[in-house]
């Protein structure tokens, strides 16, 4: 299958300047070669315009929300295009904020074409908070929120779902690598029973395990989405991001993730966001990024009978 790659050089719901940057940072890194030599076939699609980071204070809870509208249809209509191509839709942030644009086309893709859809949403935080919850306003903390229907309109309505409901429903999300999360944040993400394999999780069971319950269930007819926040991983090894939260998985741990991952042969979309050169040291976090996405494509180290 070809994969297509899409840049949205973006800040816009970020409280760091600086993931505008990283749909560059990624091609410098050798992204597209990378897949290459794994046999795919790669599209670079280039980049998205949008409106510029006005860098305001909240305006009801929200920053630069016009923007994040904007950015995200944006998202929405290349990721849309895509998908009906055909094609592996690779968007590269830009922050968290645009998994919204993105995941709402993949929620309306599997919608008409009659495909079940699990989300995997590899993040230290749960980006679950709402206007009334956010202690920042960042929308790049509330995109999972959105798509399960609770923000504004012009988010949460960005899919135009058949039925006109939420691009999501909770159970569809598994969320992994969870160390960060927001007071009334926690109490919602309880609430909603998000399925949360927290940093404590894969302490006690370890990755392996956790990959296991996070996968299963996945037939021929679902399409995997998975949601790359690089502040997934520990800062130790990646540095490039505005929000580093210590204690994430280790360059092991992620390898094995993305590893079950594409072991499972249902990844069918990918975002990769919040990688933010400004805050790097020699391009090495998107070196990472692009070595754990060829994992995440297929690449062992030995050959592999499929398990
Ligand atoms: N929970 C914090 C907030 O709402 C941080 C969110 C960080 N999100 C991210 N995609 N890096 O501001
Ligand atoms: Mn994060
Ligand atoms: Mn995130
Ligand atoms: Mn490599």
């Amino acid at each position: 299958q070809p994969t297509s790659l899409i840049g949205a050089p973006t800040d816009i719901g970020a409280g760091a300047r600086g993931a505008s940057m990283g749909p560059e940072a990624l091609r410098v890194a050798g992204l597209q070669a990378a897949l290459e030599s794994h046999g795919l076939q790669v599209f670079d699609r280039g980049n998205l315009s949008g409106p510029a980071n006005p860098w305001q204070p909240p305006v009801d809870g929200y920053r630069h929300l016009p923007e994040v509208v904007e950015w995200n249809q944006r998202v929405f209509d290349a990721v849309y295009a895509e998908l009906q191509l055909g094609h592996l839709p690779i968007l590269l942030g830009g922050d968290h904020c645009l998994g919204l644009g993105s995941i709402s086309a993949v929620a309306r893709h599997c919608a008409e074409v009659g495909k079940k859809l699990r989300v995997l949403w590899l993040d230290a935080h749960a980006d679950f908070n709402t206007s009334a919850l956010t202690p920042s306003g960042n929308v790049h903390g509330m995109p999972v929120a959105c798509l399960c229907g609770f923000g504004p309109e012009a988010l949460t309505g960005l899919a135009r779902m058949p039925g006109g409901g939420a691009a999501l429903r909770p159970s569809q999300i598994r969320q992994i690598g969870i160390r960060s999360v927001d007071a009334g944040e926690k109490r919602f993400v309880h609430e909603q029973g998000l399925e949360v394999f927290d940093m404590r999780y894969i302490d006690e069971v370890g990755m392996r395990q956790t990959m296991q319950q996070a996968l299963a269930g996945l037939d021929a007819h679902t399409h995997l989405h998975v949601s790359f926040d690089v502040d997934f991983l520990d800062p130790d090894i990646a540095p490039g991001v505005g929000t580093t939260v210590p204690g994430g998985p280790t360059y092991r741990e992620a390898q094995l993730c993305m590893e079950m991952i594409a072991d499972s042969g249902r990844l069918a979309s990918l975002d990769i966001v919040e990688l933010n050169p400004a805050l790097d040291v020699r391009n090495r976090t998107a070196v990472l990024a692009v070595d754990l996405v060829e994992s995440l494509f297929g690449k062992s180290t030995l050959m592999r009978t499929s398990p």
